[in-house]
């Protein structure tokens, strides 16, 4: 019963910001402009009419479709749970009081995704009235908030279980909108997400975080270390923009070159060392070591730093 009020409040304060009053509705409310149908919603939350009968009252009209009657085979279906939508306003504390809904199914309920008249954020503060939990907590200056990404975009709640819970088919949700991710993750070198070993969710909060691109740890470097321990050090003799950015020569999506590099050497190496052994005997004498095989790397293996008394120029 706790959604009502803050749903009704959330609803309400842009509406009366505005000084608009609800008029009488008449025919369909797909053709409304968003104000307009925003208003005939707060009428609605004001005067709470809702169904004496709840879900019963709605499935008199509604229980033939077979995507309504799955809301049952889901978390949000059931009554045994104290803040269940069933144990309160069941199916009105997502859609809103009925009102005179029923009377020919004239007047409008709230709707969700994309084609929906009311805006993401309005739709969102319905799901928010009972899911303001920690993992949302950097939700509301979230990129996903601010570009009107709606909560039911990623999520179903008509469904046995919600595929974008299931790491077999987040990726799938995600790339829906990321295409460019998409491509990279089908390069030939990417992390594993195509087998589903791994998921967008392990490297990025969803519901937004204090970090760059919401990452789940505080910086690029910290994320990777998560996994790839190895690569923290200490080293004796670091290499600078390892300890500082991994995806200043790794794409953390996939790439086309080898370990999911940027580029390959040696113009990978060249575009911080723009000369390197110019006028050294080395670089000179056209030794096919600078460009075969793997450039560079024939001779500074240890990229990452090295350990070795010896390595000072990143050798082994
Ligand atoms: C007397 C029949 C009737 C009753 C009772 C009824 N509805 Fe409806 N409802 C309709 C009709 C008719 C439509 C419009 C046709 C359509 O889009 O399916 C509709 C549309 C909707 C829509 C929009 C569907 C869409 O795709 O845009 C929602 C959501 C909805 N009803 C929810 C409810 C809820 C929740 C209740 C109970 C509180 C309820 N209805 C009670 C007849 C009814
Ligand atoms: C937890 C919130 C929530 C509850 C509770 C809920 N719905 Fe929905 N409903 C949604 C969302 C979100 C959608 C958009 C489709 C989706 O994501 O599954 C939707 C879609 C619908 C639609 C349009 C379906 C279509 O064919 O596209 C109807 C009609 C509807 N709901 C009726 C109901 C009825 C009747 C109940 C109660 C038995 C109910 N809803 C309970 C959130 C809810
Ligand atoms: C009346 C309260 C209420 C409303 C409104 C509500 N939920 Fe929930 N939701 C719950 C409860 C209770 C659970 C089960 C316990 C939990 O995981 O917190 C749940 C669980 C979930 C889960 C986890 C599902 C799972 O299978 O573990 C998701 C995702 C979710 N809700 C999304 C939504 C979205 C999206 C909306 C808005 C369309 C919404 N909820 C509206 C109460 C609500
Ligand atoms: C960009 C896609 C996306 C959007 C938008 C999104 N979620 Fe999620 N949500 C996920 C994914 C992926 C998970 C599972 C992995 C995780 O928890 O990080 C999840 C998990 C959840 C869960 C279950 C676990 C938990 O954190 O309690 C709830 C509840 C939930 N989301 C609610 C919401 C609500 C409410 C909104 C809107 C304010 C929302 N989500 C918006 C993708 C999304
Ligand atoms: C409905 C479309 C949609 C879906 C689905 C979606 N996103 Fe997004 N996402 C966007 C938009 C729009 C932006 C902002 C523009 C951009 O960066 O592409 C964005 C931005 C991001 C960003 C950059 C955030 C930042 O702070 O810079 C990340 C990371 C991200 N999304 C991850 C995900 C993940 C992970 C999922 C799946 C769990 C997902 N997205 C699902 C639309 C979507
Ligand atoms: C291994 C960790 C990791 C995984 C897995 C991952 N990302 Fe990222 N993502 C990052 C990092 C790190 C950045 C920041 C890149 C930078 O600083 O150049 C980023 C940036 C982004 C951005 C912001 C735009 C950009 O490219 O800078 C989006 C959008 C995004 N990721 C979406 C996704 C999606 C969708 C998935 C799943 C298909 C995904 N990511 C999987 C680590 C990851
Ligand atoms: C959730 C764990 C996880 C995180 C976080 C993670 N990785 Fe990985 N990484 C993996 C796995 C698993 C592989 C595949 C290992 C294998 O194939 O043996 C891998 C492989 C790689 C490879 C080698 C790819 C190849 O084709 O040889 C590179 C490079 C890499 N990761 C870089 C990064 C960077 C950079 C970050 C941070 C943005 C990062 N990883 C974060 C798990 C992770
Ligand atoms: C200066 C460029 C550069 C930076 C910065 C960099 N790497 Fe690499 N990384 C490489 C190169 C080059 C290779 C290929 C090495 C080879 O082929 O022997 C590689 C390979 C890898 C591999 C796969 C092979 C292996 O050594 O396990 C992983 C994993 C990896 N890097 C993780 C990281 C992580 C994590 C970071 C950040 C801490 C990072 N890299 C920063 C250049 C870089
Ligand atoms: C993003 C820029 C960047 C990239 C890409 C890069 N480096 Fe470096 N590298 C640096 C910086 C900064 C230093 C430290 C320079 C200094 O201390 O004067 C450095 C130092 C070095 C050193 C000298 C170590 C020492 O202390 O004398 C070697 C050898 C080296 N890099 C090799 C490579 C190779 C091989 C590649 C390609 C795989 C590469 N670098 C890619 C920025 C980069
Ligand atoms: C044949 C082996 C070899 C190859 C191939 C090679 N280097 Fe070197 N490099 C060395 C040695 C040995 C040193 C240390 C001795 C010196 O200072 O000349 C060195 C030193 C360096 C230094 C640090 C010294 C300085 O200030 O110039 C950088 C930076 C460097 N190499 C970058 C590169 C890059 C980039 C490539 C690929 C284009 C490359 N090297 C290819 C052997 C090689």
């Amino acid at each position: 019963m706790q959604a009502k009020p803050l749903i009704a409040t959330l609803l309400g304060s842009a509406v009366l910001a505005l000084g608009l009053s609800g008029p009488a509705v008449a025919g369909s409310w797909d053709d409304m402009d968003p104000q307009e149908f925003e208003a005939v919603l707060d009428k609605k939350f004001a005067e709470g009419n809702y169904s004496k009968q709840g879900a019963d009252n709605c499935l008199m009209c509604h229980r033939r479709s077979e995507k309504v009657m799955a809301l049952f085979d889901g978390v949000h279906g059931r009554a045994d749970q104290s803040k269940s939508p069933m144990a309160g306003l069941q199916c009105e504390a997502c859609h809103g009081p009925m009102g005179t809904h029923n009377r020919g199914g004239k007047e409008p309920m709230i709707t969700f995704g994309e084609n929906a008249p009311l805006s993401a954020e309005k739709q969102n503060s319905v799901c928010l009235s009972c899911h303001q939990g920690e993992e949302r907590m950097a939700w509301h200056s979230s990129v996903h908030n601010l570009e009107e990404v709606a909560c039911s975009s990623c999520h179903q709640v008509h469904v046995a279980q919600d595929p974008i819970l299931d790491r077999k088919t987040e990726v799938e949700t995600c790339t829906s909108c990321h295409t460019r991710q998409k491509a990279d993750m089908n390069k030939r070198s990417s992390h594993p997400m195509k087998w589903a070993d791994m998921t967008c969710s392990d490297c990025h909060n969803p519901h937004g975080s204090m970090s760059e691109a919401a990452l789940t740890s505080t910086t690029v470097n910290n994320t990777c270390y998560e996994c790839h321990a190895e690569k923290r050090g200490p080293f004796l003799y670091e290499h600078a923009p390892v300890a500082e950015d991994c995806a200043a020569c790794h794409n953390p999506h996939g790439s086309v070159n080898d370990a999911m590099l940027t580029q390959r050497a040696p113009q990978l190496c060249q575009s911080c060392h723009a000369s390197p052994h110019s006028g050294s005997p080395i670089f000179n004498s056209g030794e096919d070591r600078m460009t075969a095989g793997k450039s560079c790397l024939n001779c500074h293996s240890q990229v990452h730093g090295s350990n070795h008394p010896n390595g000072s120029a990143l050798q082994r």
